[in-house]
């Protein structure tokens, strides 16, 4: 079936989580995507395993709908088929270390010189410029440097790191739309453009609200804050406030569980109704929380009236109280209250696959849902599952061909001979 990026081929040279989180998304929405790994494979296929022998759940999450080819790309004849590769490629991605694809001979320039169409895109910890460009990272790193872990976590606590993967999948998505975008450009110009997204840059993105408070701070304290905000000069750690114009807080609900709480917004429209069903008339009228200003000041014991409340049901008799009356909240959902969701599972955000070593498991859906070409999930590939299909395909080389590369160790760890390394050829 026709799909949105039906006909662009994408080199996904990505490995870990978050390049191949954009080429997974990319590969949902139509592009072909060919996993070029090391004989090795990406080094999640083998981490955190579940299943002995079987492609983890790390590798198999993250890597749906591509095909894989195996290449050594520090053999000679491995490199000719990368570059055979990237003439016949729309897009190469790749988040390696820093420099590493200049050691193997393949910098931008390189690549463009091969293929002057196509679009490279990268993923760095901090970009290729800058004090901090030599530096490898992961994802906790880059939250660390984004500055998410010092606004996350309670004041009087240790900074922490959130559940979601902004670090990573975060930036993968910067990616994505970068990609988008210089094909668009690239489609109208003729020529391709190099797309370089830092982790570091992507989670300072995602925590622009709290560049917006750092400057406010200079013009005296932060009300919305149930932390005192006096003479800070940087954005503290503000628990589980709501951080936008409106109150915000997760309330606790019976039988008091981990997870039992509700997440409230006393949004300014709905503090009357709120306070009706809450307190009675006597809250509604109580002059300590008749207006926005004054709950604000007065939000410690907003709180603790709305918990007394809270303590009397389950977080889901207390969703339905509140949506009644239009109150925004939502029950912290647990990993395994979503999976047994059916609000989920009729959007399809669980999706079950069955595959060779692992038999069935189950994948977070595609979160972007388009009307006339939408995602069909597709189990990971296996290592190298599509090698020879994708040379004699894409590059149309001759049985005869693969077969001479292969003895020469293009495919595998340890070449059996190294021949002459030929420049790659510029058509
Ligand atoms: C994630 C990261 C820290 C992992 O570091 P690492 O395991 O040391 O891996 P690197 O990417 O630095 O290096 C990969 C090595 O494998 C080699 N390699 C990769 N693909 C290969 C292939 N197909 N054939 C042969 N060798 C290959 C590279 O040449 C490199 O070797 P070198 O160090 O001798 O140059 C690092 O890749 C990084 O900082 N990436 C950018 C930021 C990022 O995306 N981080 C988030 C990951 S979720």
């Amino acid at each position: 079936m026709d799909k949105a990026l039906s006909g662009f081929r994408i080199l996904d040279m990505t490995h870990v989580q978050a390049g191949p989180t954009a080429s997974q998304l990319l590969a949902w929405l139509g592009a072909d995507v060919i996993k070029l790994e090391p004989p090795t494979g990406d080094v999640t296929r083998g981490q955190l395993r579940d299943i002995p022998n079987a492609d983890s759940l790390y590798f198999t999450m993250l890597n749906c709908n591509k095909r894989s080819i195996t290449v050594n790309l520090k053999n000679p004849m491995g490199k000719e088929v990368l570059a055979d590769l990237i003439k016949k490629c729309d897009v190469l991605m790749e988040n390696f270390g820093p420099g590493v694809l200049d050691r193997l001979g393949f910098s931008w320039e390189k690549v463009r010189e091969i293929n002057p169409r196509i679009v490279m895109a990268s993923i760095k910890g901090f970009g290729s410029s800058g004090p901090y460009a030599d530096f490898k990272a992961y994802e906790n790193v880059a939250q660390a440097m984004g500055g998410s872990m010092s606004t996350t976590g309670f004041p009087d606590g240790p900074p922490l790191v959130t559940g979601a993967q902004i670090g990573d999948s975060g930036t993968g998505l910067h990616l994505a739309i970068g990609i988008l975008a210089a094909l668009h450009h690239r489609n109208r110009t003729g020529r391709g453009q190099y797309v370089e997204v830092a982790m570091m840059d992507g989670v300072m993105n995602l925590c622009r609200v709290k560049f917006r408070d750092h400057q406010r701070l200079q013009r005296g304290p932060l009300p919305e804050y149930s932390v005192p905000t006096d003479g800070l000069k940087a954005t503290p750690r503000a628990g589980n406030d709501s951080g936008g114009g409106q109150l915000g807080n997760a309330i606790k609900c019976k039988p008091g569980g981990p997870n039992d709480y509700l997440y409230v917004v006393v949004q300014e429209a709905v503090w009357e109704a709120l306070a009706n069903r809450v307190g009675g008339e006597a809250l509604a009228k109580d002059p300590r929380f008749a207006t926005i200003g004054e709950r604000r000041k007065n939000q410690a014991e907003m709180w603790r009236i709305l918990n007394d409340f809270a303590s009397r049901y389950t977080k889901w008799e207390l969703m339905k109280i509140f949506n009644e009356l239009d109150v925004p909240c939502g029950p912290i959902m647990s990993t395994e209250d979503l999976m047994n969701d059916e609000h989920v599972k009729l959007r399809e955000m669980v999706v079950e696959l069955d595959h060779p070593q692992r038999g069935k498991w189950y994948n977070v859906g595609m979160p972007i849902k388009l009307s006339d070409s939408p995602a069909e999930i597709k189990r990971s590939p296996l290592l190298g599952e599509h090698t020879d299909e994708i040379l004699a395909e894409v590059l149309g080389y001759s049985q005869d061909h693969i077969n001479s590369l292969r003895e020469a160790g293009a495919f595998s760890k340890q070449p059996a001979k190294v021949p002459e390394y030929h420049e790659p050829r510029v058509d």
